[in-house]
């Protein structure tokens, strides 16, 4: 399939693609809603990702196509743009706005994306996308930002043209993601370490609930204005900049200050899932899969209970795992409100896992997920560096 892409450019163009950039998706094992307040993360790329084929041309012209969708725009160079509804081009669009804005002499491309992500599974298409545009553009016409330049206009072109408030978890793991290794990232230092994610006989399995996605977006930035009341509570007595500069005994000391039961469940997840990465890194590097699983249980729960992100369907998932003997821990990943949730299973039952699973979620939800076995890639690259298409 993907040889085709070079093809399919050809028919497009009627010329050659002169350079293919890949970027992963990614998963997160630990660490959920943390981002945005400075605490912890464990997430790892994934080898499902956006390929992008691209030319420079002299037509003063941006030709955005996808082989996952029908909008066809071409769009000429100017200074200015505006995001167009919820089309899958504005990603794209939104990065090299910000290249321009950031005063660098661009031509116009022939560009030819295409995804093997599944779409608003949580898996981060959209980081994915940005990022790839961003390396691509970088390279193309020497713009001089290092990787970590190009995850932070990434981010901030999620944040200010697209409008969700993301933390910077998902565009730091497609850049920076490595085969088999989970990144222990610090969101408020930026400081990461890449750590192996020696999972012994178990393997990551990947479970897409195919819930429609509705309301994520505003929910999701409902939990981010929630969190900033909390600190602003908190910061009465306590001289903090993240909720995550506390741990929960601290938390439990001064969370009267937090009078609002929400607001307060908000910040106990925060603090605790902070608390429980420490662990989940402690476990990892003593190849401790059964603490590990845990945890994920564990995060799974808060994140249900306390920060109310999940739903019967993600929920469902973990139901069904902690029955299944071949299975340490399983949790919901990415923002939730539907998505994907990951499971640690031995690599021998993954079929059985996998069958029954799918048996459980659909007679309990009414239609089927779609189960992954995932291997943990490398982040952004040129495509022969990353692998050849
Ligand atoms: C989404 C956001 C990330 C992060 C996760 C939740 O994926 O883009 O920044 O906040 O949700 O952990």
């Amino acid at each position: 399939m993907k040889s085709h892409l070079y093809t399919e450019f050809n028919k497009l163009y009627n010329k050659e693609a002169e350079n293919a950039y890949f970027s992963p998706g990614r998963v997160n094992l630990i660490g959920e809603h943390i981002d945005y307040n400075g605490g912890l993360v464990m997430p790892c790329a994934i080898t499902f990702g956006t390929y992008l084929l691209v030319s420079a041309n002299n037509d003063g012209v941006f030709r955005f196509r996808s082989l996952n969708f029908e909008d066809k725009p071409d769009i000429p160079l100017k200074n200015d743009y505006d995001k167009t509804d919820e089309k899958w081009f504005n990603y794209p669009l939104g990065i090299i706005e910000y290249f321009l804005k950031d005063g660098h002499v661009l031509q116009g491309l022939d560009m030819l994306f295409y995804g093997d992500i599944p779409i608003s599974s949580g898996l981060s298409s959209s980081a994915s996308i940005e990022v790839v545009t961003a390396f691509a553009l970088n390279d193309l016409f020497d713009a001089g930002y290092s990787k970590l330049d190009l995850v932070k206009l990434s981010k901030s072109v999620e944040n200010n043209f697209i409008g969700v408030n993301c933390g910077i978890m998902d565009q730091f793991a497609v850049a920076f993601g490595e085969k088999n290794k989970a990144l222990m990232l610090n969101c408020d230092t930026l400081d990461y370490q890449a750590v192996d994610s020696n999972l012994g006989d178990h393997i990551l399995a990947i479970i897409n609930t195919n819930k429609p996605r509705k309301l994520a977006e505003s929910k999701y930035n409902e939990r981010v204005q929630e969190c900033r009341s909390a600190l602003t509570a908190l910061k009465q007595e306590l001289d903090i900049n993240n909720l995550c500069d506390i741990d929960t005994a601290t938390f439990n000391k001064h969370s009267h200050l937090i009078t609002d039961k929400v607001i307060y469940k908000r910040a106990q997840h925060v603090i605790e899932e902070n608390d429980r990465v420490k662990l989940a890194a402690v476990a990892l590097s003593n190849n401790n899969l059964a603490e590990f699983g845990r945890l994920m249980y564990a995060s799974h729960a808060s994140l249900r209970d306390l920060y109310e992100v999940s739903g019967k369907e993600l929920d469902a998932v973990v139901e069904y795992s902690k029955t299944d003997a071949n299975v340490v821990g399983a949790r919901m990943t990415g923002a939730g409100f539907g998505g994907c949730a990951i499971a640690l299973v031995k690599e021998s039952a993954f079929d059985n896992f996998s069958q029954n699973v799918i048996a459980y979620y659909t007679s309990k939800i009414g239609y089927a997920p779609s189960v992954y076995s995932s291997l943990i890639g490398n982040g952004v690259g040129e495509l022969s560096k990353v692998g050849s298409l």
